[in-house]
């Protein structure tokens, strides 16, 4: 922790190095010559997409400036100006109207791309793209189950038939938050998986047959499950403890799981998403049995998964079941792999559902 004394030194170096490296009377002068001050950091003068960088540097100065507390009259007004410009630039980043003022915020200058969708309106998404997007497979057979056989596979089965009793006690027939909260678990086992087996892909200078991809894909796709529910269901103080909580022991549990057994971590989340499965099953009876509103599907789902505009939340679970059905197939199929002796980069991962 910064002591007072280093605090007032920062201060105090601040205010002589800020206007001295990042001045804006740099800028002005070379402004004078036609040449800015980020344009002849490249030897040319500079393009409109670098007024972002000449920006950037006036903040830095009214930094430096406000901390020496010795700021004259047009230094002020400096400030005034930067900071209307960073305000419009927020509001252009915000979707409000900013023009060119988009540029200002920013990194080194560079424009967000703008994507439009096949009607011709903007894309609004920037956690995913509509490359990204897809159909869920709605004909995966959502009844099949893998029989416990072996000594792990049974305490595969128990441990998560163990688990679901506490939920259900906790969630009682509160799907949508029951939902909300499963995904903040659901979405950890891929990228635990996925970033060891990247890991293990730089020690052993291997490929990963597809293996890596394939985790952090369902990874993200719990998460953007996650990203669905919580426009249903607002998530109270108490869960959102109780989600830093779980995942603090889940995530380090699993990841222990996964370093002394692949396959039984594996079967472990091939189970869980039999879970996940039975779990919307319900979720659909209780909507259709009018218990919860059947809502109008979010926007972030319709564009997801490509749904009709006039989607439903009961949409929306239905497409998400069927993705639970594909991670289950995954995880199984996963763990098989290492039940017969082989490593997962020995078969190709299904890859492409996404
Ligand atoms: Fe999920
Ligand atoms: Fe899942």
């Amino acid at each position: 922790m910064m002591t007072r004394g280093a605090s007032r030194m920062t201060r105090v170096v601040m205010g002589h190095m800020g206007p001295r490296y990042f001045s804006t009377t740099i800028i002005r002068n070379d402004a004078g010559t036609g040449v800015t001050g980020a344009g002849l950091l490249h030897g040319f003068p500079a393009s409109s997409s670098e007024k972002g960088v000449v920006t950037r540097a006036r903040h830095f100065s009214v930094m430096g400036s406000r901390s020496a507390s010795t700021m004259a009259l047009n230094d002020k007004q400096q400030e005034k100006d930067s900071d209307k410009k960073v305000e419009n630039g927020a509001a252009a980043a915000s979707g409000g109207d900013g023009g060119d003022e988009k540029s200002v915020v920013s990194y080194w200058g560079v424009q967000p791309s703008k994507v439009t969708k096949p009607d011709g309106t903007e894309w609004k998404w920037n956690c995913f793209r509509p490359w990204e997007t897809y159909e869920a497979d709605m004909s995966i057979d959502l009844t099949k189950h893998h029989a416990p056989v072996t000594f792990l596979d049974k305490f595969a089965y128990w441990t998560v038939k163990a688990l679901r009793y506490p939920t259900d006690i906790f969630f009682q027939r509160r799907y949508g938050c029951r939902a909300m909260m499963l995904e903040t678990v659901a979405a950890v086992p891929g990228m635990v998986g996925g970033m060891l087996l990247h890991c293990k892909s730089l020690r052993r200078f291997e490929q990963s047959g597809g293996w890596i991809k394939a985790l952090l894909e369902e990874a993200e796709n719990e998460r953007m499950h996650l990203m669905t529910f919580m426009e249903v269901a607002k998530p109270k103080w108490y869960e959102r403890a109780l989600v830093f909580t779980v995942q603090g022991v889940f995530f380090n549990a699993y990841f222990a799981t996964y370093l002394l057994s692949p396959k039984l971590a594996h079967r472990i989340v091939g189970y869980l998403e039999e879970e996940a499965i039975h779990s919307y099953t319900e979720f659909l009876k209780e909507l259709d049995k009018g218990n919860i509103e059947n809502v109008p599907a979010p926007a972030i789902a319709i564009d997801y998964w490509r749904l009709p505009k006039d989607s439903t939340l009961r949409d929306v679970v239905l497409v998400v079941r069927a993705d639970e059905a594909h991670h289950r197939d995954v995880n199984h199929f996963a763990s098989d792999i290492h039940y017969q002796g082989q490593q997962l980069k020995d078969s190709p991962a299904p890859l492409g559902y996404h």
